[in-house]
């Protein structure tokens, strides 16, 4: 078997044109030609695009209510908007094929309550798809749907496919000339699998559309897809932790306004009532919804739906193209695991599970990682309360969960030969990640730079360890905030700074000179701007003490 690649910068010290800065902890291997024609014409340009965006959104609306942050909650806040609207929809309805159209239009006629109840269920499933749309193409261009990622991609596609059906369904039950157009094209798709015996589309042309059939429709629409939609969700999110499926409280309000604005001011309407005698010349598809139905014109049956499985196959195999090594995983040393589970409840991805003893110890339980599930994130290691680097400080340090390629002993020696390069005034060390901007661009004579798969992986008590060892000040910069590239990476960092989540940073640390920050990688200038900013602050708070000092001494 061919050995893969070792990661491109792991465990280095790199001398580079000034100064010395650490490159440690790579969680990525050195990018094969496919990887990098990928992410040069595909995940780069769109991504920098969204970085822009989300710049100018977190500035308007604040990172907490940055609607491209919450996609995903987004998209199940608008299917509760669809299924209570669809519910109020639903009981004035007439489930018969004589009584729908007119039963819509009632609805219609009541601008202000039903009308606007239908308005809402049509835009809010509008609104699913563009949500789902724009979330496919983030996750994409952030390279986050390939590796240990494969899972949620794949199976968020069925979840995609069955909203579609359920927007197709719910057009056909309005019963008017839209209707009819779908319901005629559908049939003719579904002619064209083998599974049906006799023409669909030869009972429309020639009237032959049942109530039964009608209701079944009705049925499908109303709880067959939703509950299947439920259950993909709930595979879709199985392999994440602390899943986000409640939007914040500022975004629910501004998208349920908006929605009830755009209702009222342009209510939803239905075309005529459907007439198989005609056939309708003037129709407004919903674009989100019926795309599929116009190729129809072009192609025959058969060829529309070797594209459309087409599309979706290659969709569905996209983690795959080209595949995503992720280094070994996670490993638990059991001397050092007291089964506290911070770890467990720390991982993101769902790769820890707390399993009953199996060495003999007094602890009840232990860690146990799941190397499938692992995304060699690191964020464990900065739970346990064994990485803590003032523990045997005169041995290799050892900690109860490690990443085997990047060993946390590896951090702290990596932390003495940066100290051990700075000069100058003030000296600050500098922790970076691999998904945001690059800290190495901050080296200089005053400051040291490590970078890590993740600023999760940081144990506080390593914040605490660099200041007793001469650094005046630490500067952390992940992911920008809410946007960690392991999700909660710097969430965590920050919790554990603040004492709200443990380890905690030591009470004693003065939280002045540890700066937590957040920049993605088209933020190189307001990085370094934030790192100067860091430095004068130190450089003036240290020197009125030091004057001090000196004066006291020359008295
Ligand atoms: C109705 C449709 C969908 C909903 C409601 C939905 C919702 C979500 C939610 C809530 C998450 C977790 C976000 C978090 O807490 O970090 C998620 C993750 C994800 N979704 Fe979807 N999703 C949908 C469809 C899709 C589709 C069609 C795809 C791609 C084909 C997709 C790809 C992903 C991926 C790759 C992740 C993993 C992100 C990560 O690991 O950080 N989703 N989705
Ligand atoms: S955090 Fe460390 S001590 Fe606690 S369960 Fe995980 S490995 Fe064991
Ligand atoms: S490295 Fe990351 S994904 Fe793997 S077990 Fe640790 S926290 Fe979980």
């Amino acid at each position: 078997m061919k050995s893969p690649t070792k990661p491109s910068n792991q465990n280095i010290t790199v001398q580079s044109d000034k100064y010395q800065h650490q490159l440690l902890a790579s969680d990525t291997y050195k990018d094969t030609l496919g990887e990098q024609t990928l992410k040069k014409f595909f995940h780069k340009p769109i991504n920098y695009t969204y970085l822009y965006v989300d710049a100018w959104l977190n500035f308007a609306f604040g990172t907490k209510n940055n609607p491209l942050y919450h996609l995903g909650s987004l998209a199940f806040f608008l299917l509760w908007i669809v299924l209570i609207s669809g519910l109020y929809v639903f009981v004035l309805f007439d489930t018969s094929i004589t009584g729908a159209y007119q039963s819509v239009e009632s609805m219609t006629e009541q601008w202000y309550l039903a009308g606007v109840m239908r308005s809402l269920h049509r835009y809010a499933s509008d609104a699913v798809i563009l949500v789902i749309l724009l979330h496919i193409i983030r996750e994409f261009s952030l390279d986050r749907y390939r590796g240990f990622r494969w899972f949620s991609w794949f199976t968020g596609v069925p979840s995609l496919w069955m909203m579609i059906l359920l927007g197709i369904t719910g057009y056909w039950l309005v019963w008017d000339q839209l209707a009819q157009y779908v319901a005629i094209g559908s049939s003719q798709l579904l002619d064209a699998l083998p599974i049906f015996s006799s023409s669909m589309t030869r009972n429309f042309l020639v009237g032959n559309l049942s109530d039964r059939f009608f209701t079944l429709m009705a049925l499908i629409h109303l709880l067959g897809l939703p509950v299947m939609l439920v259950f993909g969700l709930w595979i879709h999110v199985k392999r994440l932790t602390k899943v986000e499926i409640v939007v914040p409280r500022g975004l629910a309000i501004g998208t349920f306004l908006a929605l009830v604005v755009l209702s009222l001011l342009k209510p939803a309407v239905s075309h005529e009532q459907a007439n198989l005698a005609i056939v309708p010349y003037e129709l407004n598809l919903d674009w989100f919804y019926l795309n599929v139905y116009p190729l129809l014109d072009y192609w025959t049956a058969g060829e529309t739906w070797i594209v459309t499985i087409g599309i979706t196959l290659l969709l569905m195999l996209m983690p795959w193209i080209p595949i995503k090594r992720t280094p070994p995983a996670a490993k638990v040393n059991l001397d050092h695991c007291n089964g506290c589970a911070q770890c467990f409840d720390d991982c993101p991805f769902d790769a820890i599970s707390m399993q009953a003893r199996t060495d003999g110890a007094r602890w009840k339980r232990e860690a146990v990682v799941n190397p499938d599930l692992c995304a060699s994130c690191g964020i464990c290691v900065g739970s346990c309360p064994y990485s803590n680097p003032f523990r045997h400080a005169d041995k290799k340090l050892t900690t109860g969960i490690d990443m085997p390629e990047f060993p946390v002993a590896e951090i702290r020696s990596a932390t003495h030969t940066a100290l051990a390069t700075l000069k100058g005034p003030v000296k600050i060390l500098v922790f970076g990640c691999n998904h945001s901007a690059d800290v190495t661009d901050a080296d200089a004579s005053e400051i040291a730079t490590i970078k890590l798969a993740c600023t999760g992986m940081i144990p506080p008590s390593f914040i605490d360890y660099v200041m007793k060892k001469g650094a005046d000040g630490v500067f952390v910069s992940g992911c920008r905030c809410g946007d960690c590239y392991y999700r909660f990476g710097n969430r965590w960092m920050e919790k554990r700074v603040r004492a709200e989540r443990v380890p905690h940073l030591h009470k004693k640390v003065d939280r002045q000179r540890v700066y937590l920050g957040g920049a993605a990688e088209t933020d190189k200038a307001k990085l370094l701007r934030e790192i100067a900013a860091f430095r004068n602050m130190l450089l003036a708070d240290k020197q009125p003490a030091e004057k001090t000092k000196k004066e006291a001494n020359d008295e």
